[in-house]
């Protein structure tokens, strides 16, 4: 087995500067406030937590959209210098993304072929034929017909448009893929098909996955590893098999306990969380989860827990032991 670490990340984060209020004063938005983690060759590692803990924020600098506010990428090994405009260019190949709405990442005035042609234009020397001849396979792989090649993307169902994304994603075969909820707006009859058909590519081609999804039943399927993020920061990072079988920090318990579906035959102890995300513009002092958490204490209020070692996984919790 390939344990190549291709992605490393290390106290990435991402701010961006508001005006808010009747006189417009100045805030700062945490949406990504200092993550650390490693991902290997051909292994998924899925990320979960509630709308605005900062998943998407994180996608945009994985995928070299955005320059991070702190920290360092590592990209198949090289560190990304955001100067280096031919090492950037040279990167982006490297790592592609899938959205939630391929509608929206498809041009509607171009034929499916001429789209997913782009890249290898761009990218590559091959010739006209030659390009055919790969966007025929890559459209058999994703399970278009070759027919589809004249298509317009409304010609196709949301299903088939996400494979379309995917095709285009992967027909430079890079060695990472950001997928940013892929299947959430898809109906349910199909979205176990587009999975599948992740799970497959990923067999062939060896890509590793950087998954975001809402739905930890989803994750379940997917994932190798998975993170856990709260506020802009990473709060359980664990392999999967240890986590959905014993999550140790409260906020992944909740996340748990709201899929009722996923294990009921689980013992560990159920939490529900009372309240919303908390700002990433004010965020609480100390553990940024203390005033939702069950189990906070005088500390939680004061000292922020750093993410440590516990029971086989990372924690950020002052009270992790208590719970293995
Ligand atoms: N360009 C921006 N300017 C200001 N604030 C932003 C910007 N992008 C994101 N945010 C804020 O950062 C936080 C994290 O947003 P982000 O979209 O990364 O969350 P998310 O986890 O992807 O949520 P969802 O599950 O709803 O997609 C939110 O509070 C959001 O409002
Ligand atoms: S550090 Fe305290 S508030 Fe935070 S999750 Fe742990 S027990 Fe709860
Ligand atoms: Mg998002």
């Amino acid at each position: 087995m390939d344990n190549k670490v291709v992605l490393s990340v290390r106290d990435l984060a991402r701010h961006y500067d508001v005006s808010k209020g009747l006189f417009k004063s100045k805030a700062t938005v945490k949406a990504l406030n200092g993550i650390s983690f490693d991902l290997s060759a051909g292994k998924t590692l899925a990320i979960v937590g509630e709308s605005g803990s900062g998943k998407s924020t994180l996608a945009r600098q994985l995928t070299l959209i955005e320059e991070p506010s702190r920290g360092q990428l590592f990209l198949d090994g090289e560190q990304v210098n955001y100067r280096d405009k031919v090492q950037i260019k040279a990167l982006r190949q490297k790592v592609q993304m899938v959205f939630q709405n391929p509608y929206g990442s498809l041009n509607p005035r171009r034929k499916i072929g001429d789209q997913l042609a782009e890249p290898l234009i761009i990218n590559t020397s091959l010739n006209v034929q030659e390009r055919k001849q790969k966007i025929d396979e890559m459209m058999q792989i994703v399970g278009l017909r070759p027919e589809h090649y004249y298509r317009y993307p409304h010609m196709f169902s949301g299903g088939q448009r996400q494979r379309i994304a995917i095709a285009r994603a992967m027909i430079l075969n890079p060695k990472i893929v950001i997928a940013d909820e892929p299947t959430s707006a898809l109906d349910v009859s199909i979205q176990a098909q587009v999975l599948n058909l992740f799970m497959d590519l990923q067999e062939q081609l060896k890509t590793a996955y950087v998954f975001i999804s809402h739905n930890l039943a989803v994750v379940e399927h997917m994932a190798d590893d998975v993170l856990v993020m709260y506020l802009g920061k990473a709060v359980e990072i664990s392999k999967k098999s240890v986590l959905y079988v014993k999550p140790l920090h409260p906020y992944t318990r909740a996340l748990l306990s709201a899929t009722p579906t996923i294990h009921p035959e689980k013992r560990y102890q159920k939490i529900m969380i009372k309240g919303e995300l908390p700002s990433p513009i004010n965020p609480p002092s100390g553990c940024a989860f203390h005033k939702r958490c069950p189990h906070a204490i005088e500390r939680c209020h004061q000292e922020e827990p750093v993410l440590r070692e516990v029971d086989g996984r990372q924690v950020a919790c002052h009270l992790a032991e208590d719970f293995v």
